[in-house]
């Protein structure tokens, strides 16, 4: 029987440096996408795909981090007392079941694949998810549980992909395409950020994995690639090498880069338009900008 997918890393080590100066004292990850941390995001989402165990993989200076994810017994007395339960039920989400999330230091920003291997003693021989928080994915079906259920099926490993500019691939780890069969693909290579005349497709792998823990093992051995650096990709197409069972998805759902500015307020609008308590006022702000904006061309 196929074992199923309940863990899942987060690699939330990263300086997060596009964003300076805010980045200087909170992380990334806390940064807010309307009144939710980037962070949440990736944790509903997994949750949604049955992920019951987060790893984060951590670096100094992420101690925001493990707060938010912390009881805050002050707040939350000040709020019973109030009798603000609407914001108490709100604040679970942020609570997690104690054991149910732990901490690895990454010591050396060697690269995502060294950031991934960093959790590997906390992972038996099991399937385990990846996920990068800076990709943000609305979807009426979460984006990793749709992966989930494709999984299902084929097993071996699975990588989030949508198709991308040429001049874009450079930006990605990219698919070589064996067998094309819609929603799913079979593998036979995968470029960490080709050059766009090298690139073998423009399928683009995006911030979402499942993993078989061959990978894990690859990950033991491989050299560091593009960029200098030890690399997921390169790991994962050893797999194919070795194994024959990689697969990209492409899901359904619209992705947000909010690891640089111009992608964070793209989702920031996105999300604030999809928001009842906000969309009539901001569309509203949104018509006017954009009617002076005509206006003075
Ligand atoms: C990482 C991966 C890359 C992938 C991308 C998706 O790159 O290495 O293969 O396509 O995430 O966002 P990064 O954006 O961390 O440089």
């Amino acid at each position: 029987m196929k074992r199923k997918v309940t863990k899942a890393i987060f690699p939330v080590a990263g300086l997060g440096t596009r964003f300076l100066p805010a980045t200087k004292s909170i992380p990334k990850e806390i940064m807010t996408l309307v009144d939710r941390p980037l962070i949440q995001y990736a944790i509903d989402e997994a949750r949604a795909a049955g992920i019951k165990e987060f790893i984060f993989v951590t670096s100094r200076g992420k101690g925001a981090l493990e707060d938010y994810f912390d009881h805050s017994p002050e707040l939350e007395n000040t709020l019973r007392k109030k009798g603000k339960t609407d914001l108490l039920e709100m604040l679970k989400s942020t609570n997690m079941d104690s054991g149910a999330i732990a901490y690895i230091r990454q010591h050396k920003a060697l690269g995502l694949g060294h950031a991934v291997w960093c959790a590997r003693r906390l992972l038996s021989n099991e399937p385990f998810a990846v996920i990068l928080p800076d990709d943000v994915i609305a979807a009426d079906t979460p984006c990793l549980q749709q992966m989930v259920e494709a999984h299902a099926e084929t097993g071996g490993n699975m990588v989030a992909a949508m198709e991308v500019p040429t001049e874009k691939t450079s930006a990605y780890g990219v698919l070589d395409i064996k067998e094309d069969m819609g929603s799913v693909v079979s593998v036979k290579g995968m470029v960490e950020k080709p050059d766009a005349d090298k690139a073998p497709s423009n399928l683009a792998v995006i911030g979402r994995y499942i993993l078989t823990p061959d990978v894990m093992n690859h990950l033991n051995r491989i050299k560091s690639g593009a960029g200098g650096e030890l690399q997921l990709t390169d790991a994962i197409a050893q797999e194919i090498t070795s194994a024959d069972n990689v697969y990209g998805f492409r899901f359904k759902g619209q992705r947000f880069d909010c690891g640089s500015k111009a992608g964070f307020l793209q989702a920031t609008v996105a999300f604030g338009l999809a928001r009842d308590d906000l969309k009539d006022e901001f569309q509203d702000y949104l018509a006017d900008m954009m009617s002076v904006r005509s206006a003075a061309q």
